[in-house]
């Protein structure tokens, strides 16, 4: 694995190795050892064209825990596309650190810094997709379900953004049935469906209207904000039309009663999710925003650290 990018990109046994190398550093980490030093030496560029809270933090300290350093640049220190292009950016950056991990609008961005640059690239979210975001949704599943999570049922309610995008391709390759329930414009491609059963045998994702179908036979409910990063002119018509999407004690109802919930995080309480489920006894919500970190983990050692 050169680079990680996408999860449509990346092969189902490294996606599972990394998930395997991230859950040992988990073990270790929580049995107060420290994790051994891969990243000793290196640096990583942390490049934010967005604001974050849980990407930057645990990005970081994913890094210190590693033996290695983060370098944090903001978009208005660098100016991606606009004080110098990504490829000039990942080639003055190749020279001087090992790994690039950027946070852009434009997923072709990322595209760009592969291409030009010698070193790792990460994305951190794109407008397209949220990859690494999955590695710590699946990591939970597995706390809750074990490891082998084929099967398993995660249904998604709401937006059919760079979330969902990637949790789609997650489970086409790690064979969980994957449904998504939202209004027509605002589901996924249907493109995107076909591509995934095509290149994942078995791969069982569809996506539907009704929320309270969808999470019938769920093991995990998933949502995320109705409005992402950079659709802020769209508030207004976004919450009109996701108004009947919302995940609240009336949806968890229709589920089983072992179902889960999850949401990558900023939550708006009282939008697309309630505060009694997210702040309830199904809610895994925090412990999925931590797994962020060992997530994160997992993939810098192998990325980087020869894991
Ligand atoms: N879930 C997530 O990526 O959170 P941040 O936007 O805070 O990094
Ligand atoms: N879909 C959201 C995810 C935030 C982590 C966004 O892109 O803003």
């Amino acid at each position: 694995m050169d680079h990680f990018i996408t999860i449509a990109d990346t092969p189902t046994e490294e996606l599972e190795h990394v998930l395997d190398v991230a859950a040992r550093l988990r073990v270790d980490r929580n049995s107060g050892q420290t994790n051994n030093p891969v990243l000793a030496g290196k640096s990583l560029a942390m490049l934010f064209e967005k604001p974050s809270l849980r990407t930057r933090v645990s990005f970081e300290q994913a890094v210190y825990e590693l033996g290695g350093h983060a370098v944090h640049l903001l978009q208005q220190e660098i100016g991606i596309g606009k004080r110098e292009s990504a490829a000039d950016i990942a080639q003055v950056l190749s020279g001087m650190v090992h790994g690039i991990m950027a946070r852009v609008f434009e997923h072709a961005k990322l595209e760009q810094m592969a291409e030009a640059g010698s070193v790792p690239v990460i994305n951190a979210l794109s407008d397209d997709s949220h990859p690494c975001q999955a590695l710590a949704d699946i990591m939970t599943m597995r706390d809750e379900f074990g490891h082998d999570l084929s099967g398993r049922t995660l249904a998604y309610v709401g937006d059919g953004n760079n979330v969902a995008k990637s949790l789609a391709w997650m489970c086409g390759k790690l064979g969980l049935r994957f449904v998504i329930a939202a209004p027509d414009g605002y589901k996924l491609p249907d493109t995107l469906l076909e591509t995934i059963r095509e290149g994942c045998r078995g791969a069982d994702v569809d996506q539907i209207d009704d929320p309270h179908q969808a999470v019938r036979d769920a093991d995990a409910i998933y949502t995320d904000t109705f409005v992402s990063m950079g659709q802020e002119d769209e508030k207004q018509q976004r919450l009109t039309v996701f108004a009947d999407y919302q995940v609240n004690q009336t949806l968890l109802d229709a589920a089983p009663d072992h179902v889960i919930v999850l949401h990558c995080l900023p939550a708006y309480r009282g939008v697309e999710i309630t505060a009694d489920v997210i702040d309830g006894p199904s809610s895994r919500v925090f412990p999925q925003a931590h797994n962020r970190l060992h997530g994160q983990k997992g993939l810098l050692a192998v990325l980087m650290g020869g894991c």
